[in-house]
C-alpha cells in the first residue's frame, strides 16, 4: 500500500493560478516532473527561483560553499515578529556567534542528561492517551504536539507542560499559528522584495504575548543562575556558556530570541514526524508489531540512556517517516553572486530552493520512492541515498542543532507508545498531506487506539525480528 501523496498540478499553469495553488499548499502546487528532475527553474516576472534536486548541487549549497548561499531576507521578514534575531534567521558573524553558544548544549554528552526528561514526557503522553483510548478515535497530531511541547519545556526549563507558564506559551503558539498559518512558507512566496509584508495585528499580538511569557521564564532563570539555585538543564547550559571566541554570553533579549526558535523549531517538527510515524505504523501492522515487540523487549520501567542504541526498529521507522513526510518540506537560500548550476547562469539574488520533499522521493535516486519500507536503510540503495539524498535536518554548518535530540526523542516516544497501545486507522476520509508550518495532515490524523495485547505481541514480534 502506497502512503498518501498529494496530487501534483498539471505541467503548465499561469502564474496567477500557480500563486493561488501555492498559497493553498506548496506540495500540490508543484508538477510531477519535479520528482524526476535534477533542477527546475521557476520564472516569475520579478525574479527566478531554482529548485535543486541534484545531490552535487545540494552538497555545494549546504556544505561546499554555504557562506555564499545565505538565508534569504524573505524568511527573516516573515518570522521577525516572533523570532526577533534568532539563530534560525540570522546570517554571517551574528549567526556564527549564536551557534558557538548553542551547539555545546546539544552535544552527545548533554543528550544523556536530557534523556530522563524526554522519558517523563513520553510517559505523560502515554497517560494522556490512555485516558482517551477506547471506542472514539484519537486525534494523534494534537497528542503529538502536546507531547513534543512537553519534551521541550522539560528539557529546556525543567518544567512540564502543565506548568502555568508552559501551558500559556503552548496555547499562545497555537493561537499564533491560527493567525499566521503560513508564517514560514509565506516567505517562499514568489513575490519581489519591495512588496511590503504586512503582519496582521493578531499575528503581532500573539507573537508579543509569546515573547513576554518566554522573557518571564528567561529572567527567572537568570535570577536562579545568579543565586546558584538553577537546575542543570538546557536553558542553564546555554545561558552560562560564553562564546569561546568573543567571551560574551547571550543577553536576556538574545536568549528570548533563541528560546522562541527552540520552541517553534523543536516541537512542531518532532510532533509532525511522530504523527506520521504512528499513521504509517497504523497502515502497516507488520511493522507496528515489530516495533512494539522491540519496545517490550528493550524498555524498562525507569529511564536508561543505553536503550536508545537498541531501539533499532523504532529508529528505522522514524527515519522512514521523515523521508516520506519531511517535517520541513523545503527551505530557501539566496545566491550572493552569479553562479553556474548545471550549465545555467543564476543571477545574484536568485532563490535556491532545497526540497527534502522532492529529494526524498526522487524517482532516479530511490528504489520504491513512494513506498513505506523501514528495511531500506539496511540496503545498498538506502545507505547510499541516506548519504546523498536524505536531508530532513538539512546539512553542513547550518544543520539543525536539534538533530541528535530529535533522533533520541522520536524513537523513544514511539517505543513508549507502542509498548502500551495498538494504533489502527479510524476509517473515514483519506489523510491528505499538506505543507503548513510543517508537513501535516490537512484534516488531522485520527487513529483508533486500544491497549496492546502484550502476550501476543511479544510472541509474534520476537518471531519476526
Ligand atoms: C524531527 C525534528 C526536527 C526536524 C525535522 C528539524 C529540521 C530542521 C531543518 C530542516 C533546519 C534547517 C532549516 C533551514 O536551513 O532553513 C533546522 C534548523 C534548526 N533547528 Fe531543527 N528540526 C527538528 C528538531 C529540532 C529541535 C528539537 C530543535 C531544538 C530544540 C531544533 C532547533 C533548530 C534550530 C535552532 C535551527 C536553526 C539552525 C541554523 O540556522 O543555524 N530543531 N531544523
Amino acid at each position: 500500500m502506497i502512503p498518501p501523496k498529494p496530487a501534483p498540478r498539471p505541467d503548465r499553469v499561469t502564474l496567477w493560478r500557480y500563486l493561488r495553488l501555492f498559497r493553498a499548499d506548496i506540495l500540490s502546487a508543484q508538477p510531477a516532473r519535479l520528482y524526476r528532475a535534477w533542477m527546475a527553474e521557476f520564472r516569475t516576472p520579478f525574479f527566478r527561483s531554482y529548485l535543486c534536486n541534484d545531490p552535487e548541487l545540494v552538497d555545494l549549497v549546504l556544505k561546499g560553499r554555504p557562506m555564499d548561499f545565505p538565508k534569504s531576507g524573505r524568511i527573516r521578514e516573515g518570522l521577525k515578529p516572533l523570532l526577533g534575531a534568532s539563530v534560525f534567521i540570522t546570517n554571517g558573524a551574528v549567526w556564527a556567534h549564536q551557534r558557538r553558544i548553542i551547539d555545546p548544549a546539544f552535544e552527545g554528552g548533554r543528550l544523556r542528561e536530557s534523556f530522563a526528561a524526554m522519558w517523563e514526557a513520553g510517559r505523560a503522553s502515554v497517560d494522556r492517551i490512555r485516558r482517551k483510548a477506547g471506542s472514539e478515535p484519537v486525534e494523534i497530531e494534537e497528542e503529538m504536539s502536546h507531547a513534543a511541547a512537553d519534551v521541550i519545556f522539560r528539557t529546556l526549563f525543567s518544567i512540564p507542560i502543565e506548568d502555568t507558564t508552559a501551558s500559556a506559551v503552548f496555547s499562545a503558539f497555537r493561537a499564533h499559528q491560527r493567525a499566521a498559518p503560513v508564517v514560514n512558507l509565506g516567505a517562499l512566496l514568489p513575490l519581489p522584495d519591495w512588496v511590503p509584508r504586512f503582519h496582521r495585528r493578531e499575528t503581532r499580538a500573539t507573537a508579543a504575548r509569546i515573547r513576554a511569557l518566554i522573557a518571564g521564564l528567561t529572567e527567572r532563570r537568570a535570577a536562579e543562575i545568579a543565586a546558584g539555585t538553577a537546575p542543570d538543564d538546557l536553558a542553564t547550559k546555554i545561558m552560562t556558556t560564553a562564546d569561546p571566541e568573543t567571551g560574551t554570553p547571550f543577553s536576556t533579549e538574545e536568549m528570548v530570541d533563541q528560546v522562541a526558535i527552540f520552541f517553534l523549531a523543536g516541537h512542531e517538527t518532532s510532533a509532525a514526524a511522530l504523527g506520521w510515524s504512528l499513521y504509517l505504523l497504523a497502515l502497516h501492522p507488520d511493522w507496528q508489531d515489530r516495533a512494539a515487540a522491540e519496545a517490550l523487549a528493550v524498555l524498562g520501567e525507569v529511564p536508561d540512556f543505553s536503550v536508545l542504541s537498541r531501539l533499532v526498529v523504532a529508529r528505522a521507522v522514524f527515519r522512514e517517516a521523515m523521508r516520506l513526510y519531511p517535517p520541513v518540506p523545503m527551505f530557501v537560500r539566496e545566491t550572493r553572486m552569479a553562479e553556474i548550476f548545471r550549465g545555467r547562469t543564476l543571477a545574484p539574488g536568485a532563490q535556491v530552493v532545497l526540497s527534502p520533499w522532492h529529494l526524498h522521493r526522487h524517482e532516479r535516486l530511490w528504489e520504491n520512492p513512494d513506498g513505506f519500507d523501514p528495511a531500506r536503510w539496511d540496503t545498498e540503495n538506502g545507505r547510499a541515498c541516506m548519504r546523498r539524498a536524505y536531508i530532513p535536518f538539512s546539512a553542513g554548518p547550518r544543520v539543525c542543532p536539534g538533530a541528535g535530540f530529535a533522533m533520541a526523542e522520536g524513537p523513544l516516544v514511539l517505543a513508549l507508545l507502542l509498548r502500551d497501545f495498538r494504533f489502527e486507522p479510524a476509517g473515514g476520509a483519506p489523510v491528505v498531506p499538506i505543507a503548513q508550518l510543517t508537513v501535516r495532515a490537512r484534516d488531522g490524523i485520527r487513529l483508533r487506539v486500544t491497549p496492546r495485547d502484550v502476550t501476543s505481541t511479544a510472541v509474534s514480534g520476537v518471531k519476526q525480528i
